[in-house]
């Protein structure tokens, strides 16, 4: 009950903050087409140096990226410090395979981390438990040389927990080094038949050490421990309903997806997705009580590009006048049903109700239930504090359509405010 109770403290924040920048950033912005490309292209150590060996992010402005950040409207941030390919953004003194020892010759994960604590965002850090570079990671059915033979032999001389150690030193030093850390981020498990898990990370081991070092940091739910974690973690998928514990309960859980399908920067992408689209999955994540951790990678010259800074800007205009409707917000209670084409929110604190238009209609918005009845003191739009009128509505149903449920409704304008998504703030009675 005691673990119960702080855990739900330690997600306290996290659930009201709802929407954090994902940032992956590694060796892969170089080739530009896909985190995974040395494994997608089975490209050898070797091979592979090229990319280490002219990286150099000259363009760096952690301040600016923060800056983006904060001005999306995103609350907390995680970072990859290191990826599966194995490259550390920071100085570990457990590696050479770091920014330190590339030309750009500095540490990159402490001036982000202050930068984004100086806006204001909460730090997380992703930490790729997979690592293709580590000698003693031993190739499995995910490793880069998985169907090289002579790779596959040398297995027998390397020795899993060197690995593991050098795991758990390195996320020491991690929660040591940079300060309150508020998540952390691990992935992935893939336990089974030439995969690895838990007896690979010895996780349970590693969480004991982790809640030691920050007892309120929140750790995601990909060690390969059933039933732990602080969060769950859908990738690239919007649940179709809130995802709920054996008690009902809506469970703290973070979608996490990508402009495009890539996670680290891809120049030849072009499946870009719409800027409504994105903001439509942001309001569907609060509306089934959850969050979403939007993924810029960025270049190899160390920028968001363009078309992912053009996206930022335009959820944080959004935001800027509707943020009511999505920090400390949730999924509203069944009581209250969603009207067609549209998707509620709620804060439980201010008793206020969400309705985000997706789809105009005519003039009306109906909605369904008596709790609309009982309930509702006074509707506005959220972007300009308009009323949003209830009168009148009674009469038309008597005349038009006497026999049917009576709907509550709500008079709107004939043409859609000037705003990507209106949203209709109802204050509901004590
Ligand atoms: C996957 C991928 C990885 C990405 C992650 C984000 O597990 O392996 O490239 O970092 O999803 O959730």
């Amino acid at each position: 009950m005691k673990t119960k109770g702080k855990e739900i403290l330690r997600t306290d924040w996290f659930v009201k903050d709802r929407f954090g920048l994902f940032i992956h950033w590694g060796l892969y912005a170089l080739p530009a087409r896909h985190e995974w490309v040395k494994n997608r292209e089975k490209i050898s150590d070797n091979d592979y140096q090229k990319y280490f060996d002219h990286f150099n992010p000259d363009l760096h402005d952690p301040e600016e990226w923060a800056r983006l950040a904060k001005n999306a409207g995103m609350k907390y941030f995680v970072i990859t410090t290191k990826h599966h390919e194995g490259f550390c953004l920071w100085n570990s003194k457990y590696t050479d395979y770091k920014a330190t020892k590339t030309s750009y010759g500095k540490d990159l994960l402490k001036p982000i981390v202050e930068a984004f604590r100086r806006q204001g965002l909460k730090v997380g850090f992703y930490y790729s438990l997979i690592d293709w570079r580590h000698p003693h990671y031993t190739v499995d059915k995910l490793h880069p040389m998985r169907d090289n033979a002579e790779e596959r032999d040398k297995n027998s001389k390397r020795n899993i927990k060197k690995y593991t150690e050098y795991l758990h030193n390195q996320v020491r030093e991690l929660l040591t080094d940079f300060g309150k850390i508020d998540i952390l981020w691990f992935d992935f498990s893939y336990p089974g038949e030439d995969g690895k898990g838990r007896d690979d990370w010895q996780s349970e081991k590693l969480l004991k050490m982790i809640r030691e070092l920050q007892p309120d940091i929140m750790i995601d739910n990909r060690l390969d421990l059933p039933g732990i974690g602080d969060f769950e973690t859908p990738e690239q998928f919007q649940p179709p309903c809130a995802p709920k514990d054996e008690n009902g309960k809506i469970k703290v859980w973070e979608a996490c997806q990508t402009f495009s399908g890539s996670w680290g920067y891809y120049r030849d992408e072009y499946s870009w997705r719409e800027k409504d689209e994105l903001l439509t999955t942001l309001i569907d994540c609060v509306s089934k009580g959850g969050n979403l951790l939007l993924n810029v990678g960025p270049t190899g010259r160390g920028e968001f590009d363009n078309r992912a800074k053009e996206r930022l800007e335009y959820l944080g205009e959004w935001i800027r006048q509707h943020g009511r409707s999505i920090y400390n917000c949730t999924q509203a209670p069944s009581e209250f049903k969603c009207p067609e084409g549209c998707k509620l929110t709620f804060n439980p604190d201010t008793n206020r109700l969400y309705i985000h238009i997706l789809s105009w209609p005519y003039k009306t918005i109906f909605m369904q239930g008596q709790a609309y009845f009982d309930k509702v003191e006074y509707a506005q739009f959220l972007h300009d504090a308009s009323e949003v009128s209830m009168k009148g509505l009674e009469e038309w149903q008597t005349h038009h359509a006497p026999d049917s449920e009576k709907l509550f409704a709500l008079a709107l304008p004939q043409k859609k405010p000037d705003v990507a998504v209106p949203v209709v703030e109802i204050f509901l009675k004590k």
